[in-house]
């Protein structure tokens, strides 16, 4: 690479980070935020050193195989890598970074706004004011169901799923979780351990999903699972949309099987997203806005600058994955 390292962004960035990008590397800033499609991205890529994408520009291992001999790093805004081909890229010796535990405490704060915000029936109680439909108070107005005191199942007990479990704990909350490996008894504060996600459902009153987007995890909450779920369960989503098998969670959320969902991602995000999703009262949506505060989006840009820093320096990156 060259003394400043010439970047492709391919989407507009907080202030300060554009600000960094512009005075220290030779970069190249989206000027209008548009999703540049995988060609474009390859076009564009001629002579750049790195890439510093997100997660609305997937690299398939045919994309980073097209991609120039230059780029040597690959920098994600993302702590999710499902949108790209990491074999492909440690193949092809380019370096990938994302941004993990800077993403935490925002994506918690999303995920117990959607708990809260799908038991307590809060798409239904705005509509009712924003339609100028509230001309009453009864005791059977908008009864959801009581968070606190409740029991919560976590499926993924990374460091979102723990945070989860010790924000809720604010709520007196009872954690189950089910993890790929079982914590330590320092990291479980508590929290009891399922060994299969089987047996977490049947206990998830309340359940998170905090998991990954993998192979493995794709498309696991379907109809046989939510079937195992407590009658009225509410089923919260921070991870990625393609966790969850949209005809059978619709369907539970028309039968009350599911008495309502949080969500913040989507299959099909962000155009395709299914039109029950937004018609369904019980269902409480944010779009896909996990890590987006500011403290938390800043920290996201430092913290692959100073990985691609250090990937420069031949030094260690504590934030590389590949
Ligand atoms: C993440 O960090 O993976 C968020 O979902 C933003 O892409």
């Amino acid at each position: 690479m060259t003394d400043k390292a010439k970047i492709l962004v391919t989407r507009r960035l907080l202030q300060p980070n554009e600000d960094r990008l512009q005075a220290e590397y030779d970069a190249t800033l989206s000027s209008d935020d548009h999703i540049m499609s995988t060609d474009e991205v390859i076009a564009a890529a001629d002579g750049m050193d790195a890439l510093l994408i997100c997660v609305t520009e997937p690299l398939n291992a045919d994309a980073i195989a097209r991609l120039p001999e230059s780029v040597r790093a690959i920098m994600t805004l993302s702590v999710g890598l499902e949108h790209l081909d990491l074999d492909a890229a440690k193949a092809r010796g380019i370096a990938v970074m994302s941004t993990p535990d800077v993403v935490t405490d925002p994506t918690v704060e999303i995920a117990m706004c959607l708990m809260l915000g799908a038991a307590r029936r809060v798409t239904e109680g705005a509509g009712m004011m924003r339609a100028h439909e509230w001309d009453t108070w009864t005791p059977r107005m908008l009864v959801g169901t009581d968070v606190t005191g409740a029991t919560l199942g976590i499926y993924g007990m990374g460091r979102i799923g723990r945070t989860l479990a010790k924000r809720a704990r604010g709520f007196d909350m009872t954690i189950h979780y089910h993890n790929r490996s079982r914590l330590s008894f320092d990291l479980e504060a508590g929290a009891s351990y399922y060994t299969s996600v089987e047996a977490l459902l049947p206990a998830s009153p309340f359940f998170a999903i905090t998991a990954p987007s993998t192979p493995e995890t794709q498309g696991f909450l379907n109809a046989e699972r939510i079937a195992l779920l407590p009658d009225g369960a509410i089923v919260v989503n921070t991870s990625r949309g393609n966790l969850i098998d949209d005809d059978a969670l619709i369907d539970a959320l028309k039968s009350g099987k599911v008495a309502a969902a949080g969500l913040d991602v989507f299959n099909g995000e962000p155009s395709n997203v299914r039109q029950e999703y937004l018609d369904l009262p019980n269902v409480f949506l944010t779009p896909h806005i996990g890590s987006a505060a500011t403290k938390a989006r800043v920290a996201m840009g430092d913290m692959l600058l100073d990985g691609l820093e250090l990937f420069r320096a031949d030094e260690p990156v504590p934030n590389r994955v590949v």
